[in-house]
C-alpha cells in the first residue's frame, strides 16, 4: 500500500460519523447514577427510534417483567441506567455498523451482532471472574472492530494477497498490516482517539488481537481479547478473520480463565445477542 492509499484511509476516518448530539447528551446523563428517570425520559422522548427500542427491550422475554412496560421512565427504573446506557450505545453503533463489510465477508448487521456479542461476553467474563465491571468494558468491546468498517473497502481489493499470507500461517491482522500498511485494530484505536475516548478503551481496541503487546498488564485488554475469541468460537461474526484466530495463552493465564467460565458466558451471550437482534429487527434478515 502506498502513502497515497494511507492518506486516503485517513481521509475516510475524518469523515467517519460522529456520535449524534442526543446520544452524547443521554450518555452523559446516564453516567450519573442519581439522575432521575424523568430527566432521561425528557431527553429520549424526542427520539422515536430510541423510545421504541427501550420499550421493546424492557418488554422482551430476556427480562421477563411481570407486567408490560409502557413508558421510558418506567423502563429506566426497571432496567437501570446501565442497561439503558448499553442500549443507547448499541443503537448508536447500530446506525453506523449496519452496512455489509465487504472485504471481510461480513453481511449487513453481522459486525454489529459480533460487537454486541463481544460486549456481553466481556461483561459476562468480568462477572465470572468476580472482577468489578464498569461501563468502559462494554464500550471498548462494542467498538473493538470499528476499524474494519473503514478498512473493509480496501481489503476487498487486496484480499487475495492477504489470503495468500494467511494460508502460509500468518495471523490475519499481521497479513492485513503487511498488505495494507495498517491493521483494523490500529485504525480503530486511531478513530477512537479522534473521538477523545479514555486511554484504556483505546488500548483495548488497539491490542484486542495481540494483548501481550499492550505493554503494562491491562485487564480490559485481556478481557476484550478473550471475549472476541469466544464470540468467534460461537460463530458470531467470524467472516474472514475468525478462521485464523486463537486466544493468547498468556491472557487466559493472566485472567485465570477456565473452560467452565467460558461455557456459561457463551450461552448467556448467545441468548442476549438474539434478544437484542430481535429488538433491532435483525433476526428477520438472518
Ligand atoms: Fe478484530
Ligand atoms: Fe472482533
Amino acid at each position: 500500500m502506498t502513502q497515497t492509499d494511507i492518506h486516503e484511509i485517513m481521509t475516510k476516518v475524518c469523515s467517519f460519523p460522529s456520535i449524534p448530539g442526543t446520544t452524547a447528551k443521554l450518555l452523559k446523563l446516564l453516567d450519573d447514577p442519581d439522575i432521575p428517570a424523568s430527566q432521561i425520559e425528557e431527553t429520549v422522548r424526542y427520539d422515536p427510534g430510541l423510545t421504541a427500542n427501550i420499550l421493546k427491550l424492557a418488554n422482551s422475554a430476556y427480562f421477563g417483567f411481570a407486567s408490560k412496560v409502557g413508558s421510558v421512565k418506567q423502563a429506566v427504573v426497571l432496567l437501570g441506567n446501565k442497561r439503558v446506557t448499553q442500549l443507547v450505545m448499541a443503537s448508536c453503533v447500530n446506525a453506523i455498523i449496519q452496512k455489509p463489510v465487504v472485504g471481510y465477508e461480513l453481511p449487513p448487521g453481522e459486525l454489529w451482532r459480533h460487537s454486541i456479542a463481544v460486549s456481553v461476553a466481556s461483561e459476562g467474563l468480568m462477572k465470572e471472574l468476580e472482577l468489578s465491571t464498569n461501563q468502559e468494558v462494554f464500550t471498548a468491546a462494542l467498538l473493538h472492530d470499528v476499524g474494519k468498517l473503514i478498512l473493509g473497502e480496501f481489503v476487498k481489493e487486496d484480499l487475495e494477497k492477504i489470503e495468500a499470507l494467511t494460508s502460509e500461517g500468518m495471523p490475519f491482522q499481521e497479513a492485513e498490516h503487511e498488505v495494507l500498511g495498517i491493521d483494523h485494530a490500529q485504525l480503530g484505536a486511531h478513530i477512537l482517539k479522534t473521538w477523545s475516548l479514555p486511554p484504556d478503551i483505546i488500548s483495548a481496541v488497539r491490542y484486542h488481537h495481540d494483548p501481550d503487546s499492550a505493554g503494562e498488564t491491562n485487564t480490559l485488554v485481556d478481557i476484550v481479547h478473550v471475549a472476541d475469541v469466544l464470540s468467534l468460537m460461537i460463530g458470531i461474526g467470524a467472516g474472514r478473520e475468525g478462521l485464523h484466530y486463537e486466544p493468547s495463552p498468556s491472557a487466559t493465564k493472566r485472567l485465570g480463565i477456565k473452560a467452565s467460565h467460558l461455557e456459561g458466558v457463551a450461552s448467556r451471550t448467545l441468548q442476549w445477542v438474539n434478544e437484542l437482534s430481535d429488538v433491532f429487527g435483525l433476526n428477520e434478515n438472518m
